[in-house]
């Protein structure tokens, strides 16, 4: 966080299935791997573009978060299906430490390419749609605590003692 490539509104991607491509996502999977993370955009690594990673989590881990699978999403567009908010605890790689309390939409559909190029769309809740929104929000220079409401529920991880929280 102060790095200003964090506050870009990101390039999209215009070609796919590129060696440049395919390295970029493994850089991306080694970070987030290193960090031991919940998901990644490109722009947490100083990459200009519209692509975010995210999923795998282990039910260890973060015992109360569902499943979310494995997913390369480039170009991302996001579409809330109601006007229901929830709040919810958030980590990030960018913000080491901290974790606040965010609204994000409830639910929602995205829709977005792979790394091959192929469109794909899917509609989800909760927890999938909480990581999809952060994610997304880094493509366009926001980090989750310019959405904070209340700066009481913002502080250092080991102080608040959260169970199962994943930094994304
Ligand atoms: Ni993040």
């Amino acid at each position: 966080m102060g790095d200003p490539r964090l506050l870009r509104v990101a390039q999209p991607v215009t070609r796919f299935a590129t060696p440049q491509l395919a390295a970029l996502l493994q850089d991306m999977r080694d970070t987030m791997a290193h960090l031991d993370g919940a998901g990644l955009a490109a722009p947490q690594i100083g990459v200009d573009l519209r692509v975010v990673i995210f999923g795998g989590m282990s039910n260890s881990r973060y015992p109360d978060a569902p499943a979310v699978p494995d997913t390369v999403l480039i170009n991302p567009e996001l579409v809330p299906l109601s006007d229901e908010e929830e709040e919810g605890w958030e980590g990030c790689l960018s913000v080491p430490g901290l974790r606040g309390w965010v609204p994000r939409w409830r639910c929602l559909r995205y829709a977005g390419f792979d790394e091959a190029g192929r469109r794909f769309e899917r509609t989800v809740e909760d927890f999938h749609a909480r990581v999809v929104q952060h994610e997304c929000d880094h493509l366009d220079g926001v980090l989750y605590p310019m959405r904070i409401r209340d700066f009481r529920l913002f502080g250092f991880t080991d102080v608040l003692n959260i169970p199962g929280v994943a930094d994304e």
